[in-house]
């Protein structure tokens, strides 16, 4: 008996034109929907009506389904990575992070923010957010062929690294932190999957020992992310730190030179989202009834 996995695994990980197409339409789709669901973001709604906006939104734009459990988490709900329960209400002065994704024609899309529910980051959380917006683009940065699978991670990390010994949270040298995983009570997990037919989708990481290329026609995510739970009793935490997650996340599509973003129609500045907030509270046609 022989497993063709292997071989089915390698074919899906360098998409043809067309797959790339059906990639960049999947993500435009799920760039849509965040803007929908960003409309609504505010202290009398749920998560689950952001759910349910993202959900009426892949439907309105033809796409059949989700390619994932939509995670809608505010406050301390962000600190669970897969958190799927999406019933809380939005509170004034906390985030709200949305990692949602449609799936188009068995196509998978990946795409995460994180907003202020109130329209304004607070110090802290702005803090923090430059951080991981600052880990994204350096993975992006690095996502490029010839460079191996984990560089775009190594990037990532550095960043995150460096400014959480910034703002006093990690001690010592970025590299030795590093080296030691202090950075993993904030930084728990790896910065890149691929996707594709599945949203994590298959194929190798590493061939032998050595992390692979990434070549022209590969797909990958970069999700750098903080998370600071309430009650981490393992490190001095100001009380504007705790309960914070925060996760940016786009979808890297590998060509001969350099990368296209796939989802970078979606703001992630974030003064551009605050001042996305504050035209669409002036806007009459905002009023929700809820
Ligand atoms: N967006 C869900 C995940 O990457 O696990
Ligand atoms: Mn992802």
């Amino acid at each position: 008996i022989v497993t063709l996995g292997h071989l089915l695994h390698e074919q899906r990980l360098i998409k043809s034109v067309k797959e790339q197409e059906l990639m960049a339409q999947a993500a435009q789709i799920s760039v849509a929907a965040q803007y929908r669901a960003l409309a609504i973001v505010g202290p009398s709604v749920t998560e689950a009506d952001i759910e349910a906006e993202l959900l009426y939104s892949y439907r309105l734009q033809r796409a059949k389904s989700e390619a994932y459990p939509s995670i809608v988490a505010t406050g301390e709900n962000a600190c669970t990575l897969h958190y799927v329960q999406n019933e809380s209400l939005l509170l004034e002065g906390d985030l709200v992070l949305i990692d949602a994704g449609c799936e188009l024609q068995y196509y998978a899309s990946d795409v995460t923010r994180t907003y202020p529910v109130s329209g304004r980051f607070s110090p802290a959380q702005r803090d923090v957010y430059d951080i991981v917006l600052a880990a994204n683009l350096a993975a992006i940065e690095a996502c490029r062929a010839g460079n191996h699978f984990n560089l775009p991670h190594e990037a990532a990390t550095l960043v995150l690294v460096e400014g959480l010994i910034e703002l006093g949270l990690l001690q010592g040298d970025p590299e030795q932190v590093i080296a030691q995983g202090d950075h993993h009570k904030f930084c728990p997990h790896k910065t890149s999957h691929w996707l594709g037919l599945d949203v994590h989708d298959v194929g190798d990481y590493r061939l032998g020992d050595a992390w692979r290329d990434l070549m022209p026609g590969m797909v990958l995510t970069v999700e750098p992310g903080i998370y600071i739970p309430r009650d981490d009793a393992t490190a001095e935490i100001p009380e504007p730190y705790r309960g914070l997650g925060i996760r940016i996340e786009d979808a890297i599509l590998i060509q001969n030179e350099g990368c296209r973003v796939l989802t970078d129609a979606l703001i992630k500045d974030a003064d551009d989202i605050e001042a996305r907030m504050a035209a669409r509270a002036s806007s009459a046609d905002m009023t929700r009834v809820v």
